[in-house]
């Protein structure tokens, strides 16, 4: 039987006994946790080297000697060498000075175990298996990801959230949301809604959670922006924790910046989670660099919900059209040809290749690509409808066919969590997950 602990680790000295794979993945954590770690060992993997560089850890690099322990006054010792007869005297040494050894060699060997471990919901998840760590680390990701999904309800029995939460949803695809957007989400009482949001996440809140949707009010028009903005700061003042979930980032035209200065005019505590946006995504999940080494060093986002000719446009096609760089315009779609004429009577060639990308991330997805010259025609034939993101410039010639990006997404077989089945750690550890 184990008797677990949480360990505040906030300037206490550890030592760690060789500098390797097991290391590398340890020595962060424990950093985090505050605690100020002892590095020994002759070698040392690159990323603990820079930290010693850095005097985030205190490096002697040799192998262990006895006396070691007495380098400073320690309170846990962590051994992974790679030779065992050094990690038995290392546990042997830790035992008669009654300090717990977590010895990565060989569990039973081993006074502590380090549990799978994760963060969710603002807590500390902690999972040993007896000596199980594949059993441990898929417990953990049960509960980790129940709480990040809402399948586990992460209200329960939490310290209340109060105000607002401005999440970038991303894309559509519900994977490319934050984790800390997902983390919220789940603890949210409200949550208001945009059409472009990753709606398929709202299935997985307890139902007691209100769902405002901003895209629908009864008489069939979408909810205003003051709307929005009363049901933003009359929820959080009812005490309840609003999310305001969009599609993409909630601040490239998003309106984001207007609710959270209405909040703030209300005197509601607002948080912005930044999103992944569409102006970058849609290109990337097309296979479009929007930079590209020796072919574009500068992209220029834009919003084309006005046409180009129109009185309230601020975009200066002009400058655009003179220059090389990429362009991505969103809200575009209804005024591709006005948008391609415009920037060909400044001069940009009609050869100036271009892509629609509607619906990216979502299994829907589709581009098509054309010319400046040939755009307008294309993209009406293709039947292309909004969403939808035009890029324009020679980056769209580096597309390639991204099967393997496509793949990837929706890849059953990939792994669950970084650092499962370390076969040289048999210690139940099977690395830290942060949802
Ligand atoms: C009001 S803007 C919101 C942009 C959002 N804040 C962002 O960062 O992605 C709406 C426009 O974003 C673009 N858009 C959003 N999601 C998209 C998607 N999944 N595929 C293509 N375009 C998308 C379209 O140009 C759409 O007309």
């Amino acid at each position: 039987m184990t008797y677990l602990l949480g360990l505040r680790m906030d300037g206490r000295d550890v030592l760690v006994v060789g500098g390797g794979r097991v290391a590398q993945r340890r020595v962060p954590v424990l950093l985090d946790a505050g605690a100020r770690v002892t590095l020994v060992s002759p070698d040392a993997a690159a990323a603990l080297e820079d930290l010693a560089d850095s005097g985030r850890l205190a490096w002697h690099r040799r192998r262990y000697a006895e006396g070691d322990l007495g380098l400073a006054g320690f309170w846990l010792v962590h051994v992974a060498t790679d030779d065992p007869a050094v990690n038995a005297a290392v546990a042997a040494d830790a035992e008669a000075a009654r300090l717990w050894c977590v010895r990565a060699d060989d569990r039973h060997e081993s006074s502590a175990w380090t549990p799978a471990s994760g963060i969710a919901a603002g807590a500390t998840i902690g999972v040993v298996a007896g000596g199980d760590p594949r059993r441990a680390a898929g417990l953990r990701d049960a509960i980790v990801d129940g709480l990040a999904d809402g399948s586990l309800d992460a209200r329960r029995g939490r310290e209340r959230m109060s105000g607002v939460a401005l999440v970038g949803g991303g894309p559509g695809d519900p994977g490319l949301i934050t984790v800390r957007g997902r983390q919220l989400l789940a603890q949210a009482d409200v949550v208001v809604v945009d059409r472009l949001a990753p709606t398929s996440l709202l299935d997985q809140l307890p139902a007691d959670v209100e769902i405002v949707d901003a895209a629908k009010i009864p008489y069939g028009r979408s909810m205003t922006q003051e709307d929005i903005n009363r049901v933003l700061v009359d929820r959080a003042r009812e005490g309840k924790f609003v999310v305001r979930l969009k599609g993409g980032d909630s601040f490239l035209f998003g309106r984001g910046g207007e609710e959270a200065a209405a909040c703030a005019a209300a005197g509601i505590p607002v948080v912005a989670v930044p999103g992944v946006t569409s102006a970058l995504a849609a290109p990337a999940a097309a296979g479009i660099p929007v930079t590209h080494r020796g072919v574009s060093q500068d992209v220029h986002i834009v919003s084309a919900h006005v046409a180009p000719s129109s009185e309230r446009s601020t975009v200066d096609w002009a400058a655009l059209a003179a220059s090389e760089g990429t362009i991505v315009a969103l809200m575009g779609v209804e005024r591709l040809a006005a948008i391609a004429d415009t920037l060909m009577s400044h001069g940009r060639s009609p050869d100036t290749p271009m892509a629609v990308v509607q619906d990216a991330t979502l299994p829907t997805q589709r581009a098509v690509t054309a010319t400046l010259g040939t755009a307008a025609r294309t993209a009406a034939d293709a039947g292309i409808r909004p969403p939808a993101v035009i890029v324009i410039g020679e980056v769209v010639n580096e597309a390639r066919e991204l099967d393997i990006l496509h793949g990837g997404r929706d890849d059953p077989a990939a792994p669950a969590a970084a650092g499962a089945g370390d076969a040289a750690d048999n210690e139940p550890v099977e690395g830290d997950r942060v949802l």
